[in-house]
Order: C-alpha cells, then sequence, then structure tokens
C-alpha cells in the first residue's frame, strides 16, 4: 500500500532572485518502507523533508499522506495532521532541556489532554521496549548524544505515527552511538513496521534502509534497494555516491 506519494514536487525560494530547489520530485513509498535520502550538500534534502513534514509548502506539485494532502489544510486541522500522522527525529534532538526523559517522552501525548495515568503508562511500555527506561528519571543535559537521539525517537514513537522523518539523526554521533541509534530505528521499522524517512549524509546509515534515494540539483538521480546482503548494500551505497560527487567530506565521512 502507497503510504506516501509526491507528485512533481517544485519548490522554490523567492527572494532578490529565486531559487529552484526541488524541480519535480516523483516519489511513492509503501507502508512499512525504512528509506534514506542521499544527495550532496544544498541538493535540497531538508527541503524535500521539510515539504513532507508540512514545515515548508510547495510551490507546485502534491504531497499526499495516505490520500490526504495536508498542504490544503487550514492552521488547525494542519496542527492536527502533524501531531496525529508524523513523528519526528531530528540531528540535534529538540528535546526541552530543563525536562525529564519521561517529561519529554509524554509532551506529544499532552496535547491530545490524555490523562497522566495512561500517558505515563504508555511511555513506560516504550521505553522498555526501546531499552531506555533506565533513563526515565534524568535530565536532558545529563544525557550523551546517542542516548538524546534513542529518547527522541521514543518521543517521535509516542503517539503511533504513520510516518517518522528524521533529518541528519547520526549527524552528531560518534560512530558507536550512531550504529545504536540505526540499530533502534531499524528494530523499530521491522517490529513494529513504522514507515521512516530519513535524510542522511552517512552510507552507514544508510545502509540500515530497504532502499537508498539519491536526488541532485533539486531531481531524482537514482535509488538502490537492500538485497541480500547489508555490506554489498553499503558498498552500492558508496559507488553511487562516488559517481554523485559533492563535497570531499561527504564520502569521508561515509567512509567509516
Ligand atoms: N529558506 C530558504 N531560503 C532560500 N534558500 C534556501 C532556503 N532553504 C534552503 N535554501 C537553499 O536551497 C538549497 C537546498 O537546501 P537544503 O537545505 O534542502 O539542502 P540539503 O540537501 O539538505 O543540504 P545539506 O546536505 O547541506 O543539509 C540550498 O541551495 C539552500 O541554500
Ligand atoms: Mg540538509
Amino acid at each position: 500500500m502507497t503510504l506516501l506519494e509526491i507528485k512533481q514536487l517544485v519548490k522554490n525560494y523567492s527572494g532578490e532572485v529565486t531559487v529552484e530547489v526541488l524541480k519535480g520530485i516523483d516519489l511513492k513509498i509503501q507502508k512499512g518502507e525504512f528509506v534514506a535520502i542521499m544527495g550532496p550538500s544544498g541538493s535540497g534534502k531538508t527541503t524535500l523533508l521539510n515539504c513532507v513534514a508540512t514545515l515548508d509548502q510547495p510551490t507546485s506539485g502534491k504531497i499526499l499522506l495516505e490520500g490526504e494532502n495536508p498542504h490544503e489544510y487550514n492552521k488547525n486541522k494542519l496542527a492536527d495532521f502533524r501531531r496525529q500522522k508524523l513523528g519526528f527525529v531530528f540531528q540535534n534532538y529538540n528535546l526541552l532541556a530543563p525536562l525529564t526523559v519521561v517529561e519529554n517522552i509524554v509532551l506529544p501525548l499532552t496535547l491530545d489532554r490524555e490523562k497522566p495515568s495512561v500517558m505515563l503508562k504508555e511511555a513506560e511500555r516504550l521505553m522498555t521496549e526501546l531499552g531506555i527506561a533506565h533513563l526515565r528519571n534524568k535530565r536532558i543535559y545529563q544525557l550523551s548524544g546517542g542516548e538524546a537521539q534513542r529518547i527522541s525517537i521514543c518521543r517521535a514513537l509516542i503517539h503511533n505515527p504513520s510516518l517518522i522523518l528524521a533529518d541528519e539523526p547520526t549527524g552528531n554521533l560518534d560512530s558507536k552511538a550512531a550504529n545504536a541509534v540505526m540499530e533502534l530505528l531499524s528494530a523499530m521499522n521491522q517490529e513494529r513496521q513504522v514507515t521512516t524517512l530519513m535524510v542522511t549524509h552517512d552510507a552507514f546509515s544508510a545502509s540500515f534502509c530497504n532502499r537508498v534515494i539519491f536526488i541532485k540539483d533539486g531531481r531524482f538521480y537514482n535509488e538502490i534497494y537492500l538485497g541480500e546482503d547489508r555490506d554489498a548494500f553499503y558498498q552500492k551505497i558508496l559507488t553511487v555516491l562516488s559517481h554523485l560527487g559533492g563535497r570531499s567530506r561527504e564520502l569521508l565521512q561515509a567512509d567509516y
């Protein structure tokens, strides 16, 4: 079943000069897929994710999630849509530092005016499933980056969204913490069939996905699927990146 359909998505930013960022992207993502978007810096990855996230408005084209076009909604309906259907994971975690782990995790539920006892029970269940229950009473500033990212994944999952959107979720992490975060996202995808769309510069992180879509200069460039073998998939991702070009830093980063 198609969960997300992007049709001829064009995004321009207008200022003194108009910048054409996305130049007609077509994409279909099936329910339960785990997809990475890769491409050189400035190719439009974050812009694409922000349009899907409804944080940015397409210039033209359509984005349908479960057949709904949220970009046609008014402000209130859009806020409900975003809260109910989407879960967000950011490079810098976006957790509220003065609050505890469990308070951050239940935050999305408080907006639905859920009873505190129900919220806490749900948070406890999910924290246990994700292996982070021992962190429940820590404050965010007491966590490592890898721990903080696993908390933010828990927060993104708490209301069972249809789609998780992650922009560079391992961008601030060393390879060990990145591995733990990718294993968690991959387990959630496999065990709970959470559809996940992730932007990454990192070939190793991308190799946890089932499909990698490459974009270049705001256009679809190529895509590859995970076959039988994750190591071979990783090598293929590196090969496409080397053809794609971009900053040398990206290729170095990918190679760990
Ligand atoms: N609000 C904005 N106004 C004007 N131009 C913008 C805006 N946001 C992004 N751009 C431009 O759009 C292009 C694509 O930006 P985007 O952030 O989507 O790239 P990216 O692929 O995510 O890059 P990176 O890998 O560096 O994160 C860039 O040239 C950028 O300067
Ligand atoms: Mg970006």
